[in-house]
């Protein structure tokens, strides 16, 4: 969602006739979109003011702005690090803000905003695509589940969703273009809820009748989105997802925690049985589907036994890959009252417990596809390898002396590694 928000301030600067510099040495304007989902995306933030103070004392008319999603506790800290601090909800008023005249007489006193703009605004921004043949087009932004760990309702506000027409018509648009996959992107792209107009009249539509819409658009292209709640993955959607033309048979479904307890506490509203059975569907109406997982080790509270758990979780689903995430206590949250109590030695342990178990389930997975064929979207050209990833989102790579870059292509595979597969190249598709 950063990225895709990068794009979007891209166009902005753009449209102002900023040009890219080639390092951060020759730049006149250094703007940070930044993440506060864990401490150490904080941390580095704080780095980089370090950084920019040095540059400053040689040039003086360098400019530093923060955006991006910003807790209340660091927007006071980094208020007097950064010429501007503004949410990216309001990034529309970046042009305003980067007139020089404007800019001299903020210079005397640094301002912070927080408007009531429409929270998505910001979101009918042309963007500056970063890729040709990949795209990132946001359909909602925010959340309301507030979790207990987790900063994003805090950071994005509540959640706001793109109407549906605005969505098609950037997707058919970039299809026009040629582009090969879409990603659809939201903190929790299953609660969307948009308008349609149909003969004059506005009809109420949720994600997976948006799925099914995109889905009928003729052309060559993918469809892939995240990210999505496990207790709001309707029937309906999997239904979507298995009668696809486009929708690639990959989910990205954060579990969190494999314990009913931990998962009572983190405020996600689901079972263990229920993630399992959500799965069991999904496995059989799309088979061939492979499956990723978000985990959070040592939330507060966490047992021995909690934890083994989600190992035992692990085992039983074999994940083909798992965001595996030390817990990072969050100001604001309703965690942040709970003690962090397991220490950074025993979070490092579970980590990697679980990191075993993964890479074992994942090999033992990418064995069984030794010898099939595949389509891959070639994304770069690596030393002597094309890299790309399978409809599955698995890494692939191949050899071949022809330009391949956004290029989809039919490959043999020929060896599995646990992350990742290496294979022949059959032809262009
Ligand atoms: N600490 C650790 N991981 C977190 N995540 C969200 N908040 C925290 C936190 N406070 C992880 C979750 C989420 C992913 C995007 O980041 O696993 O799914
Ligand atoms: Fe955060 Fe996702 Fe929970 Fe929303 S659903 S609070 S974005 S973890």
């Amino acid at each position: 969602m950063n990225v895709s928000d990068s794009e979007r301030i891209s166009a902005i600067l753009d449209k102002l006739k900023y040009k890219k510099a080639s390092d951060i040495n020759g730049a006149d304007l250094v703007l940070v979109n930044m993440c506060s989902v864990r401490q150490s995306a904080v941390d580095r933030v704080h780095g980089l003011v370090q950084k920019f103070r040095k540059l400053q004392t040689t040039r003086h008319k360098l400019q530093t702005i923060l955006t991006g999603c910003i807790l209340e506790k660091d927007r006071k800290k980094f208020i007097n690090s950064f010429d501007y601090v503004i949410d990216i909800k309001d990034i529309k008023n970046l042009s305003q803000f980067l007139d020089n005249h404007f800019f001299q007489k903020l210079r005397h006193g640094v301002i912070s905003e927080r408007s009531d703009a429409r929270q998505n605004s910001y979101l009918d921004i042309a963007p500056r695509y970063s890729s040709k043949f990949s795209a990132n087009v946001p359909i909602m932004t925010g959340c309301n589940n507030f979790c207990a760990y987790c900063v994003v309702p805090y950071t994005r506000d509540r959640e706001v969703s793109r109407p549906a027409k605005e969505i098609i018509s950037e997707i058919k648009n970039l299809i026009k273009k040629g582009y090969k996959e879409i990603w659809l992107l939201g903190q929790n792209v299953n609660s969307y809820h948009g308008t349609w107009d149909i003969k004059h009249k506005t009809k109420q539509i949720g994600f997976a009748d948006l799925l099914r819409t995109i889905d009928n658009i003729p052309g060559n292209f993918w469809i892939r989105f995240t990210s999505s709640h496990p207790k709001d993955f309707s029937d309906k959607l999997i239904k979507a997802m298995a009668r696809r033309k486009h929708i690639t048979p990959y989910l990205n479904l954060p579990v969190q925690s494999g314990d009913n307890k931990v998962l009572k506490s983190m405020n996600r509203h689901y079972s263990v049985a229920q993630y399992k059975n959500t799965i069991k569907k999904l496995r059989k109406q799309i088979p061939d589907i492979s499956l990723s997982t978000d985990i959070i080790i040592g939330f507060p509270g966490e047992t021995k036994k909690q934890f083994e758990n989600t190992a035992e979780l692990f085992h039983k689903i074999k994940f083909d890959m798992a965001y595996i995430n030390k817990y990072s206590p969050r100001a604001g949250t309703a965690a942040e009252k709970l003690k962090d109590d397991v220490s950074i030695t025993e979070k490092k342990r579970r980590e990697k417990v679980l990191t075993k178990i993964l890479k074992q389930t994942a090999l033992e997975k990418n064995k069984m596809l030794v010898g099939k064929k595949t389509i891959v979207l070639i994304e770069e050209k690596k030393n002597d390898f094309w890299i790309g990833k399978n409809e599955q989102y698995k890494t692939v790579k191949i050899i071949s002396n022809k330009n391949l870059l956004g290029k989809f292509v039919r490959v043999k595979i020929t060896e599995a590694m646990a992350f990742a597969l290496k294979g022949t190249l059959i032809n262009e598709k």
